[in-house]
């Protein structure tokens, strides 16, 4: 790997208690190329503007994909990284899906582990306060053609942020636009899912939503995930999860809280949910909760679901019997090293550079 060092760090001049979400990135970046049917040395640089081409192949056609991914330092300076190779092996389920070359798995974890090692002052302790990984891959080949790009760019930039307080979130249940068909690209991290949600998006904030919950395109009587998170349903004292098709993402936070529940003894139900039945669960009081789960917000309870006009407000859990606050807390222990990792999770970073 080439690594050039910034000559100056900026991390003096940042406000490392107020930081906006995604704002404000570290001194250095990973970039590795695909060029000539293969990706060539990977890169770290001083985190710089890219100069692309107007015709750019990602500007036009949107073949790019991405990952979220965090690392959190513990009391001791010692920095984790929270399941990354699941972040690795989805980035690649999702470059296959949008004609990507895949990233070897061995460039991503020496490209990262580098970076972090570069970069390891911007991980600060306390709990919250995390550095938010951007792994992407965007097609960088110059020109209009309506074809996969035969460049593409490989790239991490990070960014330190503060503990997600989200406030409170109303969903509203999608019933006119789609984020995801059969068939289509709801499984992978595609930048255009994102580019195609935001308009409804900002339709149901509106109406005083913060987020929508997508539910299934053919007969919108399905709930599906909401905004950047899995969806979790407790009615009565079952969790209930949708299962992972070609139309959800697989959040590695939904298969934690899956796990997390299975071993406190909570019964979780992976099935289709019916947008009718947790209506009729909440007329009948055995709605409890509803939370959503993604890396930004851990574990985010959910206040109220609007659907048909008609807003469901959930009851007020107090927080030693919310099923959320109690999986956030494990999931929390195991990110930061103040509790035992029985499934292995938590990956050292090593701080060496080479
Ligand atoms: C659409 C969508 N669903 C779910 C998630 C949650 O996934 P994870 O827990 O891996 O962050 C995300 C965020 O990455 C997302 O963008």
């Amino acid at each position: 790997m080439d690594i050039t060092r910034i000559k100056k760090s900026k991390i003096d001049q940042i406000d490392f208690d107020h930081l906006a979400f995604g704002e404000v990135f570290t001194d250095h970046m990973f970039v590795c190329d695909y060029q000539d049917g293969e990706w060539q040395t990977p890169t770290i640089v001083p985190y710089q503007p890219l100069q692309l081409d107007p015709s750019c192949s990602v500007l036009h056609y949107g073949q790019a994909v991405f990952e979220g991914m965090k690392a959190y330092k513990d009391q001791e300076g010692q920095a984790w990284l929270f399941r990354p190779e699941e972040n690795c092996k989805r980035i690649n389920t999702s470059s296959k899906r949008l004609a990507i070359p895949e990233f070897p798995e061995a460039y991503f974890h020496e490209g990262l582990t580098q970076l972090l090692a570069l970069d390891h002052a911007w991980i600060k302790p306390g709990m919250g306060n995390s550095l938010y990984i951007r792994p992407f891959v965007f097609a960088s080949e110059p020109g209009v053609s309506a074809s996969p790009s035969n460049a593409y760019k490989f790239m991490i930039i990070c960014a330190p942020v503060n503990a997600y307080y989200s406030g409170e979130i109303n969903v509203l249940i999608a019933e006119e636009y789609s984020r995801a068909a059969s068939g289509g690209v709801g499984y992978a991290k595609a930048a255009g899912n994102y580019a195609a949600s935001f308009y409804p998006a900002k339709l149901a904030q509106k109406e005083g939503y913060q987020q929508i919950i997508w539910t299934d395109a053919a007969t919108h009587e399905y709930l599906e995930e909401a905004g950047t998170m899995n969806i979790f349903f407790r009615v009565n004292d079952r969790l209930i999860t949708a299962p992972v098709t070609d139309t959800i993402l697989d959040g590695i936070t939904r298969k934690s809280v899956i796990q997390i529940a299975q071993d406190m003894g909570i019964e979780v139900e992976v099935r289709p949910i019916k947008v009718a039945e947790i209506i009729e669960a909440h007329q009948k009081n055995q709605l409890i909760e509803i939370f959503g789960a993604g890396t930004a917000v851990v574990v985010s309870p959910i206040s109220s679901i609007g659907f048909r006009g008609k807003r469901y407000s959930l009851p007020k859990t107090d927080e030693s019997h919310s099923y959320a606050e109690k999986i956030k807390k494990q999931i929390l222990g195991i990110q930061y090293n103040t509790a035992p990792d029985p499934y292995g999770w938590r990956k050292a970073v090593d701080a060496t550079i080479d």
